[in-house]
């Protein structure tokens, strides 16, 4: 459902309303996910070192959130940094990173403030430098209060290592006889889940053409509807945004299901056949 109090459609840009008034505001995702990808490739065409196009797309960072924020999007989760990139980027890379994502927080915290933007984090966030820690900390607690879009930062993230969390806390349950190992539901792994307060992505974005879901949000995305751009992150823009949400409605989500289309179903003991209507 979305924020109808945190509304803000004033502020968007008359190209990004034009797109907005095409929407239908009872089909608004809830929870949108994003694989900020190309940064590197942005600066190359430019013949730019690699921190350029990082420091390109922190920008663009702040200009989706505050998109999302106007249209009242409850959750946006980005993939900052993953775990692999921790481990097999070279040190300075990641070095850049973090100091990165330090200045980004102390210099856009009035902005996130200001868009009523709550921010939180997922991942192996112990294993980041305590100072980026700390100031990951200070910006949590100072928009904990704010009840428009959270904006959840993936660092040092890996979908895979969050499930392996999840089932060494889930082990612990069951070693302290509080959860019966044949009765593990569904609803038992998403709480041991770093996501656990939020729902899944109804739509998974990912910048710069590759068609992969790279160990982001595995259990999390399993009905999620996946829309890929060539755009590179650093271009990418609120308005870019909304092109994905119009596109994600034009989408059927059927959950496994049968499309309202199908018609009728009818069953005899030789054959199935599907009558289209
Ligand atoms: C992929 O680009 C992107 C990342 C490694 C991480 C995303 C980081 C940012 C958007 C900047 C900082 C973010 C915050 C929140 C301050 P790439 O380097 O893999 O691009 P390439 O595939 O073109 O080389």
């Amino acid at each position: 459902m979305v924020l109808t109090e945190s509304l803000r459609i004033h502020e968007l840009s008359p190209e990004e309303r034009a797109i907005y008034l095409t929407l239908k505001p009872e089909r608004l995702p809830e929870h949108i996910a994003i694989i900020m990808d190309g940064n590197g490739r942005w600066a190359g065409r430019r013949s730019l070192k690699r921190f350029f196009g990082h420091q390109q797309g922190a920008k663009s960072v702040q200009m989706v959130t505050e998109t999302a924020s106007r249209i009242g999007l409850p959750w946006l989760t980005l993939y900052a940094f993953s775990l692999e990139n921790n481990l097999r980027r070279p040190r300075a890379e990641v070095n850049f990173l973090m100091r990165l994502l330090k200045s980004y927080l102390e210099s856009n915290l009035q902005r996130m403030m200001d868009n009523n933007v709550r921010i939180r984090y997922i991942g192996r966030i112990h294993e980041l430098p305590p100072e980026v820690q700390d100031k990951m900390r200070w910006a949590a607690d100072a928009t904990a209060r704010n009840t428009g879009t959270t904006l959840t930062l993936a660092l040092n993230y890996g979908s895979r290592s969050e499930m392996i969390d999840a089932f060494r806390a889930l082990h612990a349950e069951i070693r302290a006889g509080h959860l019966s190992a044949d009765r593990i539901t569904e609803e038992d792994i998403h709480r041991h889940l770093y996501t656990a307060h939020m729902p899944d992505p109804d739509l998974l974005i990912r910048t710069s053409g590759e068609m992969r879901v790279s160990n982001y949000l595995l259990w999390q995305i399993a009905y999620s509807e996946i829309y890929i751009t060539d755009r590179l992150w650093p271009d990418f823009r609120g308005i870019h945004l909304l092109e994905a949400i119009a596109d994600f409605q034009r989408r059927e989500r059927r959950y496994g299901g049968l499309s309202g289309s199908v018609g009728e179903v009818e069953e005899d003991s030789d054959r199935i056949q599907i009558a289209a209507g």
